[in-house]
């Protein structure tokens, strides 16, 4: 297994190009189970959870071919011969339950392993599966497995979501495309994937109002074309690069980076005392000399501060001056990155939900080990700012979600190796 070995103190200095968004491609690429004709996606980033995403499309029948070196995924569903998502692929990544809804609302019938994921907490799909049943799917679970079915097609539904998903919005959302009627999402998720995936949709044929809002409206029509569709640019990995000068001093402009995509993050950079402006390119983010600001976040659904960034910010609050406290309130036991920052000198109370962060002047390197995606570049952030040496281990987690992080901190003049594992 790889490891990332990290030489902290440097300033960073220089530009690094976003990608586009892991999270928009993965709810993208299932949208070609909605046509028969083909959808294109341009932009799209590098990553394992997309080839996870290819393998299980493939695994069902679709064509997906990797071009221009992985930026543009061409995928068909022409002839979808399996109907059934297995565990062995489905177990990698939780996302994979979004096949659900496409599959079911073109063919009827869908077969689909209950999924796995990132260890942050219990993460079921309960609100998916009630929305489809809302929209006239007959559901069995039975062997780890969600058995669907719609004989008659789906039908239009009012539903209301108890909480915000962003998952089940997206999963609801392409199914009610193909739907007989009119289906309105109460309570949908806000999040900038979602107005990306509406409007790829709707290039496809698909009648959409409201993404963006809490309230969609879908007019189901009876066929969705092909389309070709940038993915948007990923907000969590600009926020990631945002907070590396913001962590190690010095001057990053994020290329491809928008204000409205990180607004709730910036505000809070801004209380902790880092610069950001939007240039032509992107954004400019950068420290003035001394120690941050301590600050308060809640993570919270899109337009709040996003729990995708809680990690990363909780890696800048541990050299702040004062006391930080940070609150999650999307995931359980998403604080796993809090015990290896601390193996670094970080001062941290978990209780519950809520972190209280006490800053240090300085981190020091250690040995530390990834336990997920985002706190995997959580540790990364803390080690650019430490004194002395700190090895990542297990890093696979990172490459599920951060193409060739690496290079691009490297090129800002971050002493940063991937020291290559059995
Ligand atoms: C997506 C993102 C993930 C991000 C999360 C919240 C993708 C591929 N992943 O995950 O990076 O951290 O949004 O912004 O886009 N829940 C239920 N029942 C359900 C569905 C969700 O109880 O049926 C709970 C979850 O356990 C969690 C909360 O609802 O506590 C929000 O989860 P959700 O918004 O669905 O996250 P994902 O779509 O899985």
């Amino acid at each position: 297994m790889d490891s990332i070995l990290v030489k902290g103190g440097a300033r960073l200095q220089g530009a690094i190009p976003i990608a586009g968004a892991k999270n928009a491609c993965l709810t993208l690429m299932p949208a070609t189970l909605l046509t028969h004709e083909p959808l294109t996606l341009t932009n799209a980033p590098r990553l394992s959870d997309i080839r996870t995403m290819t393998a299980l499309l493939q695994s069902l029948g679709a064509e997906v071919a990797s071009l221009q070196n992985g930026q543009v995924l061409a995928l068909s569903s022409h002839d979808i011969n399996n109907h059934r998502a297995d565990y062995d692929i489905v177990r990698k990544m939780r996302a994979s339950i979004l096949v659900l809804g496409p599959m079911l609302a073109r063919d009827g019938h869908a077969v689909v392993s209950l999924p796995g994921g990132c260890a942050i907490g219990a993460r079921p799909v309960d609100l998916h599966l009630r929305a489809l049943e809302a929209m006239g799917a007959e559901l069995d679970l039975r062997d780890g497995y969600v058995h669907a079915k719609a004989p008659a097609g789906l039908r239009g539904a009012v539903v209301e979501f108890p909480f915000v998903s962003v998952g089940a919005t997206e999963n609801a959302l392409m199914a009610a495309t193909l739907a007989k009627g009119t289906t309105v999402l109460k309570n949908a998720a806000r999040e900038p994937e979602i107005v990306d995936l509406a409007r790829c949709l709707r290039q496809m044929g698909a009648q959409i109002d409201g993404e963006g809002t809490s309230t969609i409206t879908i007019q189901g029509v009876d066929r969705l074309g092909g389309a070709t569709h940038p993915v948007v640019t990923d907000r969590i990995e600009l926020g990631t690069y945002m907070l590396a000068p913001a962590i190690t001093g010095g001057e990053v402009e994020c290329l491809g980076g928008r204000l409205e995509l990180v607004a709730a993050f910036a505000e809070k950079l801004h209380e902790a005392g880092i610069d950001v402006i939007e240039t032509e390119r992107g954004l400019k983010v950068s420290r003035r000399n001394g120690r941050v600001n301590a600050v308060n976040v809640v993570t919270e659904p899109f337009p709040g501060f996003p729990t995708d960034l809680q990690a990363q910010m909780m890696a800048l609050l541990c050299t702040a001056e004062g006391e930080s406290v940070l609150e999650e309130r999307i995931f359980e036991n998403r604080f796993m990155h809090a015990p290896e920052l601390m193996r670094m000198g970080a001062r941290i109370d978990v209780h519950g939900g809520t972190a209280k962060v006490k800053g240090v002047d300085r981190l020091r390197g250690a040995p530390v080990m990834a336990t997920d995606l985002r706190a995997s570049v959580s540790l990364i952030l803390a080690a650019l700012a430490a004194e002395g040496e700190t090895l990542v281990n297990r890093v696979y987690h990172l490459d599920r979600g951060y193409e060739r992080v690496e290079e691009k901190l490297r090129a800002c003049g971050a002493t940063i190796e991937r020291v290559k594992g059995e």
